[in-house]
């Protein structure tokens, strides 16, 4: 169980993050706070690019820093989306992020979508990516 000072605190990380989004094409800011098993925290942003294709999402910017920090082990996620000037929405991870975190979650992994620090929806990764291809198919 995370308790709720912790799921706060993770949300706040994920807000304070969008200040970093490089997002020139869709306006569309996005932060992400990745806890590990650990208790350690990394932070990421979307970062796009002019050719659309090399864009990358929050939730891997932050995951990937993680797993190059040598940490595989990953226990929740939050992330917090929205037009540059506007409201947070309950931003939901896409498709390539979801198979990201199947790589290194298990189907219980948390996943908060914040609106606030005190304002989120809670996910498991089984719920957002059911019936889903991991590394144990490959065994
Ligand atoms: N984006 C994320 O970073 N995470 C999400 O969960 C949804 C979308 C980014 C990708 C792109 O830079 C912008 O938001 C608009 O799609």
């Amino acid at each position: 169980m995370i308790d709720n000072n912790a799921i706060s605190d993770l949300c706040q990380k994920a807000i304070d993050m969008r200040s970093g989004s490089y997002a020139p094409y869709s306006d569309f800011l996005v932060g992400s706070a990745v806890l590990t098993s650990d208790g350690s925290i990394y932070t990421g942003c979307n970062i796009e690019n002019s050719a659309f294709g090399p864009s990358i999402c929050a939730e891997r910017t932050a995951i990937f820093k993680a797993v190059s920090e040598g940490h595989k082990d990953l226990v929740a996620i939050a992330i917090a989306g929205g037009k540059r000037d506007g409201d947070l929405q309950y931003c939901a991870p896409c498709g390539v992020c979801r198979q990201v975190m199947r790589e290194f979650c298990n189907s219980s992994f948390r996943i908060y979508l914040a609106k606030s620090a005190q304002d989120y929806k809670e996910f498991t990764l089984g719920e957002l990516l059911p019936e889903s291809f991991g590394p144990e198919n490959l065994e």
